[in-house]
Protein backbone atom coordinates (compact mmCIF):
# COMPACT_ATOMS: atom_id res chain seq x y z
CA UNK A 1 0.00 0.00 0.00
CA UNK A 2 2.81 2.06 1.05
CA UNK A 3 4.29 2.66 -2.74
CA UNK A 4 0.84 4.06 -3.89
CA UNK A 5 1.02 7.34 -5.25
CA UNK A 6 -0.40 9.80 -7.49
CA UNK A 7 -0.11 11.88 -10.66
CA UNK A 8 -1.48 15.28 -10.29
CA UNK A 9 0.28 16.05 -13.99
CA UNK A 10 1.93 19.63 -14.30
CA UNK A 11 0.62 22.29 -12.10
CA UNK A 12 -1.95 24.40 -14.72
CA UNK A 13 -0.70 26.65 -16.96
CA UNK A 14 -3.50 28.94 -15.54
CA UNK A 15 -2.09 28.53 -11.51
CA UNK A 16 0.59 31.89 -11.63
CA UNK A 17 0.75 32.34 -7.97
CA UNK A 18 3.88 32.02 -5.71
CA UNK A 19 2.17 32.90 -2.45
CA UNK A 20 -0.98 32.08 -0.83
CA UNK A 21 -1.85 34.89 0.94
CA UNK A 22 -5.68 34.93 1.85
CA UNK A 23 -8.82 33.96 -0.06
CA UNK A 24 -9.76 37.57 -0.75
CA UNK A 25 -7.93 37.68 -3.43
CA UNK A 26 -8.54 34.23 -5.45
CA UNK A 27 -11.04 33.80 -8.35
CA UNK A 28 -13.32 30.90 -8.04
CA UNK A 29 -11.76 29.17 -10.57
CA UNK A 30 -8.41 29.34 -8.62
CA UNK A 31 -10.16 27.80 -5.40
CA UNK A 32 -11.70 25.17 -7.61
CA UNK A 33 -8.65 23.84 -8.58
CA UNK A 34 -6.80 24.24 -5.08
CA UNK A 35 -9.75 21.85 -4.15
CA UNK A 36 -9.74 19.31 -6.62
CA UNK A 37 -5.77 18.52 -6.21
CA UNK A 38 -6.71 18.15 -3.01
CA UNK A 39 -9.29 15.98 -3.48
CA UNK A 40 -6.74 13.82 -5.59
CA UNK A 41 -3.87 14.10 -2.78
CA UNK A 42 -6.90 12.65 -0.09
CA UNK A 43 -7.82 9.80 -2.23
CA UNK A 44 -4.24 9.13 -2.54
CA UNK A 45 -3.88 9.30 0.81
CA UNK A 46 -6.65 7.07 2.12
CA UNK A 47 -5.52 4.65 -0.21
CA UNK A 48 -3.02 4.31 1.58
CA UNK A 49 -0.21 6.61 -0.03
CA UNK A 50 2.21 8.36 2.24
CA UNK A 51 5.37 9.24 -0.22
CA UNK A 52 4.91 11.50 -3.27
CA UNK A 53 8.02 12.71 -4.34
CA UNK A 54 6.48 15.56 -6.17
CA UNK A 55 8.43 18.80 -4.39
CA UNK A 56 11.61 16.62 -3.60
CA UNK A 57 15.30 18.65 -2.60
CA UNK A 58 12.93 21.51 -1.51
CA UNK A 59 12.57 22.80 1.84
CA UNK A 60 9.89 24.29 3.37
CA UNK A 61 10.17 26.35 6.88
CA UNK A 62 7.41 26.77 9.54
CA UNK A 63 7.92 30.15 11.02
CA UNK A 64 4.77 30.04 13.90
CA UNK A 65 5.04 33.41 16.36
CA UNK A 66 1.22 32.08 17.51
CA UNK A 67 0.33 28.49 19.09
CA UNK A 68 -0.61 25.79 16.90
CA UNK A 69 -1.55 21.99 16.82
CA UNK A 70 -3.05 21.23 13.88
CA UNK A 71 -2.06 23.62 11.55
CA UNK A 72 1.97 23.64 12.27
CA UNK A 73 2.00 19.77 12.23
CA UNK A 74 0.01 19.60 9.10
CA UNK A 75 1.90 21.50 6.61
CA UNK A 76 5.59 19.95 8.27
CA UNK A 77 3.82 16.08 7.18
CA UNK A 78 1.95 17.84 3.95
CA UNK A 79 5.89 18.80 3.16
CA UNK A 80 7.13 15.45 4.21
CA UNK A 81 4.59 14.18 2.32
CA UNK A 82 5.52 15.45 -0.95
CA UNK A 83 9.37 14.69 -0.76
CA UNK A 84 10.26 18.27 0.40
CA UNK A 85 12.17 18.95 3.91
CA UNK A 86 10.21 20.74 6.82
CA UNK A 87 12.23 22.81 8.81
CA UNK A 88 10.42 24.04 12.30
CA UNK A 89 10.96 27.70 13.88
CA UNK A 90 10.60 28.08 17.53
CA UNK A 91 9.88 31.72 17.94
CA UNK A 92 10.20 31.31 22.10
CA UNK A 93 13.51 30.23 21.11
CA UNK A 94 15.08 32.51 18.62
CA UNK A 95 16.84 35.40 18.60
CA UNK A 96 13.58 37.90 18.49
CA UNK A 97 14.47 37.84 22.07
CA UNK A 98 17.28 39.56 21.30
CA UNK A 99 15.61 42.21 19.03
CA UNK A 100 15.71 40.88 15.99
CA UNK A 101 12.55 41.94 13.62
CA UNK A 102 10.31 39.59 11.92
CA UNK A 103 11.74 40.63 8.45
CA UNK A 104 15.57 39.93 9.78
CA UNK A 105 14.87 36.96 11.14
CA UNK A 106 12.72 35.59 7.76
CA UNK A 107 15.24 37.17 5.35
CA UNK A 108 17.78 34.80 7.34
CA UNK A 109 15.93 31.89 7.29
CA UNK A 110 15.53 32.28 3.57
CA UNK A 111 18.97 32.55 3.34
CA UNK A 112 19.70 29.26 4.39
CA UNK A 113 18.14 28.10 0.41
CA UNK A 114 14.30 28.13 1.84
CA UNK A 115 11.93 27.48 -0.97
CA UNK A 116 8.50 28.18 1.19
CA UNK A 117 7.99 29.91 4.43
CA UNK A 118 4.75 29.20 6.38
CA UNK A 119 4.07 31.70 8.24
CA UNK A 120 1.83 32.46 11.59
CA UNK A 121 1.82 36.27 13.48
CA UNK A 122 -0.58 37.76 15.63
CA UNK A 123 -0.47 40.88 12.85
CA UNK A 124 -2.65 41.18 10.05
CA UNK A 125 -0.07 41.64 6.90
CA UNK A 126 2.80 40.24 8.08
CA UNK A 127 2.24 37.24 5.50
CA UNK A 128 2.02 40.30 2.84
CA UNK A 129 5.29 42.43 4.42
CA UNK A 130 7.30 38.63 4.46
CA UNK A 131 6.18 38.40 0.29
CA UNK A 132 7.01 41.66 -0.29
CA UNK A 133 10.67 41.25 1.40
CA UNK A 134 11.81 37.42 0.54
CA UNK A 135 12.33 36.35 -3.07
CA UNK A 136 10.85 32.59 -1.72
CA UNK A 137 7.20 31.81 -1.74
CA UNK A 138 5.30 32.22 1.46
CA UNK A 139 1.85 30.98 2.84
CA UNK A 140 -0.18 32.45 5.11
CA UNK A 141 -1.27 30.26 8.01
CA UNK A 142 -3.15 32.69 10.01
CA UNK A 143 -2.18 36.39 10.45
CA UNK A 144 -4.27 37.74 13.80
CA UNK A 145 -7.55 38.17 12.88
CA UNK A 146 -7.39 38.82 9.24
CA UNK A 147 -7.22 35.55 7.30
CA UNK A 148 -6.26 31.70 7.47
CA UNK A 149 -6.86 30.58 4.08
CA UNK A 150 -6.26 27.24 4.27
CA UNK A 151 -8.49 26.40 7.25
CA UNK A 152 -10.72 28.06 4.65
CA UNK A 153 -10.18 25.61 2.25
CA UNK A 154 -10.41 22.45 4.23
CA UNK A 155 -13.55 23.50 5.23
CA UNK A 156 -14.80 24.23 2.11
CA UNK A 157 -13.47 20.74 1.04
CA UNK A 158 -15.32 18.87 3.86
CA UNK A 159 -18.09 20.38 2.92
CA UNK A 160 -17.71 19.40 -0.89
CA UNK A 161 -17.06 15.82 0.36
CA UNK A 162 -19.96 16.02 2.34
CA UNK A 163 -22.71 17.76 1.07
CA UNK A 164 -21.26 16.88 -2.84
CA UNK A 165 -21.38 20.68 -3.99
CA UNK A 166 -20.63 24.24 -1.72
CA UNK A 167 -22.91 26.22 -4.32
CA UNK A 168 -26.37 27.43 -3.02
CA UNK A 169 -26.13 25.86 0.36
CA UNK A 170 -26.27 27.65 3.77
CA UNK A 171 -23.30 28.28 5.64
CA UNK A 172 -23.66 29.71 9.50
CA UNK A 173 -20.76 30.36 10.85
CA UNK A 174 -21.15 30.90 14.54
CA UNK A 175 -19.16 32.73 17.39
CA UNK A 176 -16.68 34.93 17.38
CA UNK A 177 -16.69 36.87 13.72
CA UNK A 178 -15.32 39.90 15.11
CA UNK A 179 -11.74 38.27 15.89
CA UNK A 180 -12.21 34.67 14.05
CA UNK A 181 -9.62 34.82 10.95
CA UNK A 182 -11.53 31.15 10.10
CA UNK A 183 -15.10 33.44 9.74
CA UNK A 184 -12.79 35.67 7.20
CA UNK A 185 -11.19 33.17 5.09
CA UNK A 186 -14.81 31.17 5.14
CA UNK A 187 -16.76 33.98 3.96
CA UNK A 188 -14.17 34.93 0.92
CA UNK A 189 -14.00 31.16 -0.27
CA UNK A 190 -17.46 30.10 0.36
CA UNK A 191 -19.01 33.09 -1.14
CA UNK A 192 -17.16 32.79 -4.28
CA UNK A 193 -18.41 29.42 -5.02
CA UNK A 194 -22.17 30.23 -4.14
CA UNK A 195 -22.60 29.70 -0.73
CA UNK A 196 -24.94 31.97 1.17
CA UNK A 197 -23.62 33.18 4.80
CA UNK A 198 -24.89 33.76 8.14
CA UNK A 199 -22.77 35.09 10.86
CA UNK A 200 -24.15 34.30 14.05
CA UNK A 201 -23.27 35.35 17.53
CA UNK A 202 -23.42 37.82 20.13
CA UNK A 203 -24.03 41.35 19.22
CA UNK A 204 -20.46 42.52 20.81
CA UNK A 205 -18.90 40.20 18.34
CA UNK A 206 -20.83 39.81 15.32
CA UNK A 207 -21.00 43.56 13.34
CA UNK A 208 -24.26 44.46 10.70
CA UNK A 209 -21.62 45.82 8.81
CA UNK A 210 -21.34 42.45 7.14
CA UNK A 211 -24.33 43.15 5.37
CA UNK A 212 -22.11 45.36 3.05
CA UNK A 213 -20.15 42.42 2.28
CA UNK A 214 -23.55 40.11 1.17
CA UNK A 215 -23.18 38.35 4.40
CA UNK A 216 -26.59 38.14 6.91
CA UNK A 217 -26.32 38.52 10.35
CA UNK A 218 -28.15 37.47 12.95
CA UNK A 219 -27.83 37.36 17.00
CA UNK A 220 -30.33 34.39 17.62
CA UNK A 221 -29.16 30.73 16.95
CA UNK A 222 -32.34 29.07 17.01
CA UNK A 223 -33.86 31.80 14.98
CA UNK A 224 -31.75 30.64 11.88
CA UNK A 225 -31.14 26.96 12.87
CA UNK A 226 -34.14 25.30 10.42
CA UNK A 227 -32.72 26.89 7.20
CA UNK A 228 -29.03 26.54 7.86
CA UNK A 229 -27.20 23.51 5.64
CA UNK A 230 -23.60 23.56 7.53
CA UNK A 231 -23.20 24.87 11.15
CA UNK A 232 -18.92 25.97 11.44
CA UNK A 233 -18.88 26.72 15.16
CA UNK A 234 -15.77 28.97 15.85
CA UNK A 235 -13.96 29.27 19.16
CA UNK A 236 -14.48 32.65 21.59
CA UNK A 237 -10.65 34.29 20.72
CA UNK A 238 -10.26 35.33 24.35
CA UNK A 239 -6.72 36.31 23.40
CA UNK A 240 -7.22 38.83 21.13
CA UNK A 241 -10.20 40.60 23.16
CA UNK A 242 -9.51 43.69 25.57
CA UNK A 243 -12.97 43.48 27.15
CA UNK A 244 -14.92 40.81 27.51
CA UNK A 245 -17.86 40.48 24.97
CA UNK A 246 -20.25 38.30 27.07
CA UNK A 247 -20.80 38.28 31.04
CA UNK A 248 -19.96 34.79 31.09
CA UNK A 249 -19.10 32.31 29.51
CA UNK A 250 -21.81 30.27 30.47
CA UNK A 251 -23.98 32.89 29.58
CA UNK A 252 -22.59 32.41 25.91
CA UNK A 253 -23.00 28.51 26.40
CA UNK A 254 -26.49 28.79 27.25
CA UNK A 255 -27.30 31.02 24.11
CA UNK A 256 -24.96 29.78 21.01
CA UNK A 257 -23.70 25.98 22.52
CA UNK A 258 -24.13 23.73 19.78
CA UNK A 259 -26.37 20.93 21.60
CA UNK A 260 -28.49 17.81 21.80
CA UNK A 261 -31.62 20.09 22.29
CA UNK A 262 -30.76 22.43 18.97
CA UNK A 263 -29.27 19.88 16.77
CA UNK A 264 -32.94 19.05 16.79
CA UNK A 265 -33.93 22.44 15.39
CA UNK A 266 -31.66 21.98 12.83
CA UNK A 267 -31.97 20.11 9.23
CA UNK A 268 -31.72 16.06 9.49
CA UNK A 269 -28.44 16.09 7.66
CA UNK A 270 -26.78 19.39 9.16
CA UNK A 271 -23.18 18.98 8.63
CA UNK A 272 -21.30 20.27 12.03
CA UNK A 273 -17.79 22.26 11.78
CA UNK A 274 -15.24 23.72 13.45
CA UNK A 275 -11.76 24.73 13.08
CA UNK A 276 -10.21 23.32 16.51
CA UNK A 277 -9.58 23.88 19.04
CA UNK A 278 -12.73 23.05 21.01
CA UNK A 279 -13.56 24.42 23.76
CA UNK A 280 -16.54 20.75 24.93
CA UNK A 281 -19.42 22.77 26.55
CA UNK A 282 -18.83 26.11 25.05
CA UNK A 283 -18.96 26.15 21.70
CA UNK A 284 -20.57 22.80 20.97
CA UNK A 285 -21.07 20.14 23.53
CA UNK A 286 -19.04 17.06 23.47
CA UNK A 287 -22.09 14.63 22.26
CA UNK A 288 -22.05 16.66 19.00
CA UNK A 289 -18.85 17.17 18.51
CA UNK A 290 -18.52 13.26 18.79
CA UNK A 291 -21.56 13.05 17.43
CA UNK A 292 -22.72 11.54 13.48
CA UNK A 293 -23.33 15.07 12.17
CA UNK A 294 -19.38 16.10 12.86
CA UNK A 295 -16.76 16.07 10.65
CA UNK A 296 -14.50 17.76 13.06
CA UNK A 297 -11.80 14.95 13.22
CA UNK A 298 -12.15 14.69 8.76
CA UNK A 299 -11.37 18.07 8.58
CA UNK A 300 -8.15 17.63 10.15
CA UNK A 301 -7.09 14.60 7.86
CA UNK A 302 -7.88 16.99 4.89
CA UNK A 303 -6.04 19.58 6.38
CA UNK A 304 -3.02 18.32 5.13
CA UNK A 305 -4.42 17.16 1.86
CA UNK A 306 -4.84 20.79 1.27
CA UNK A 307 -1.33 21.92 2.34
CA UNK A 308 -0.31 18.98 0.04
CA UNK A 309 -1.88 20.60 -2.67
CA UNK A 310 -0.96 24.47 -2.03
CA UNK A 311 2.47 23.91 -1.45
CA UNK A 312 2.79 21.32 -4.20
CA UNK A 313 0.73 24.16 -7.20
CA UNK A 314 3.32 27.17 -5.41
CA UNK A 315 6.67 24.76 -5.55
CA UNK A 316 5.48 22.43 -7.93
CA UNK A 317 6.14 24.76 -11.48
CA UNK A 318 10.53 26.04 -10.28
C1 LIG B 1 -7.75 28.37 14.35
C2 LIG B 1 -6.71 29.47 14.33
O1 LIG B 1 -5.63 29.33 14.88
O2 LIG B 1 -7.03 30.44 13.72
N1 LIG B 1 -7.28 27.10 14.57
C3 LIG B 1 -6.67 26.38 13.58
O3 LIG B 1 -5.84 26.87 12.87
N2 LIG B 1 -7.07 25.11 13.42
C4 LIG B 1 -8.94 28.73 15.13
C5 LIG B 1 -8.80 29.06 16.60
O4 LIG B 1 -7.71 29.26 17.12
O5 LIG B 1 -9.84 29.14 17.22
Amino acid sequence: MSNTTVDPGPVPSGWQRWHLLGLEELSADEIALILDKAQLFRDALDAGARQFRLLSGRTCVNLFFEDSTRTRNSFSLAARRLGAEALDFSASTSSLSKGETVIDTAKNIEAMGVDAVVIRHRTPGTPLLLANNLRCSVVNAGDGPHEHPTQGLLDMLTIRQRKGRIEGLTVALVGDIAHSRTARSNIWGLKKLGAKIIVCGPSTLVSPRWAELGVEYSYNLNDILPRVDVLNLLRIQFERQSTQPFPSVREYAHLYAMNRERLARAKADVLIIAPGPINRGVEVTADVADGPQSAILDQVTNGVAVRMAVLWLLLGKR
